[in-house]
């Protein structure tokens, strides 16, 4: 199988400067198609799941999946559990194979942040796992979690004591970025990402990837986002392209679920491959 620890996959990231595509699979269908673009790029993929994911399927049936699409894919892949408060949501996708976790925890004061996500890091060493921490919300609500409200934003000092103290492998700043699409061009803070990674050598996570231009994703890259989140774009590539594939399908009166099905995956590989080009993912696999 070639599922490789996060850590693996977002240190050589950082060191060659290029970005991980990290899509928020929903099901069976988007779990292949994403592994079918990064197989055909050649490229080093996350999967990442949603809490709203896991339990819509049951962590046991969602790891099932997984296990058996990657089974024969030749690139590596990491399984990862996005945005998660829930310590067990964390325990228990640690325990059924997740190649790592976000603890979120910024609705914490940053001490009881650290004080958890530290027990959450020593949680996952035990299987093997890595840790993504968060101090600061990312705006916007991603299926059922979050806010619209900008959060507060913490020093670098105090970032940058966190990361250190907690040991984890990867950090989520906020630095105006957002979930979901932009209302207007974000103004983001890309002097923060330098700082971050200068000071602690850990790879920074962007989060809020739909919607951002080539040249913030190139920029924010090129300063140590190793990992890239993009959720959005895969929903509307999804949805949109079934509601176009369905709205021919009524007006002929053609009812073939095997060519929507055909017609989803085509759309969801065109985007991933869109993506993980862009990030300078290509031919990166090992
Ligand atoms: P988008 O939905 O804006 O692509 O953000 C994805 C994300 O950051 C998941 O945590």
């Amino acid at each position: 199988m070639p599922v490789v620890a996060m850590k693996e996959m977002l240190d050589r990231a950082l060191a060659g400067r290029y970005g991980i595509a990290a899509f928020n699979i929903l099901n069976d269908l988007t779990i292949e198609a994403v592994l079918a673009a990064a197989t055909e790029e050649n490229a080093p993929v996350i999967l990442q799941t949603s809490v709203k994911t896991v339990r819509a399927y049951g962590r046991r049936q969602l790891f099932g999946i997984f296990e058996a699409l990657v089974r024969d894919v030749p690139v590596p892949v990491t399984l990862h559990l996005d945005h998660c408060p829930h310590r067990d949501v964390i325990s228990d996708c640690l325990a059924g194979g997740w190649n790592s976790v976000l603890f979120d925890a910024h609705e914490l004061d940053v001490a009881e942040n650290l004080r958890q996500t530290t027990e959450v890091v020593a949680e996952a060493r035990r299987t093997g796992a890595h840790v993504e921490g968060e101090i600061e919300g990312i705006q916007g609500v991603e299926d059922d979690l979050g806010s619209d409200e900008a959060s507060r934003i913490q020093s670098l000092e105090v970032a940058v004591d966190f990361i250190k103290r907690t040991g984890v492998d990867c950090f989520a700043p906020a630095i105006g970025n957002a979930h979901g699409q932009y209302r207007s061009a974000p103004v983001l803070d890309h002097q923060r990402v330098s700082d971050l990674v200068e000071a602690t050598g850990v790879p920074m996570a962007l989060h809020g990837g739909t919607g951002l231009s080539d040249e913030q994703f190139t920029d924010l890259i090129s300063r140590g986002c190793a990992k890239v989140n993009i959720s959005t774009a895969l929903k509307e590539s999804y949805l949109k392209e079934s509601l176009r594939f369905l709205k021919a399908a009524e007006a002929q009166g053609k009812w073939d679920p095997p060519a929507l099905f055909t017609a989803q995956r085509t759309a969801v590989i065109e985007m991933a491959k869109r993506h993980i080009r862009l990030f300078g993912g290509s031919g990166r696999a090992w």
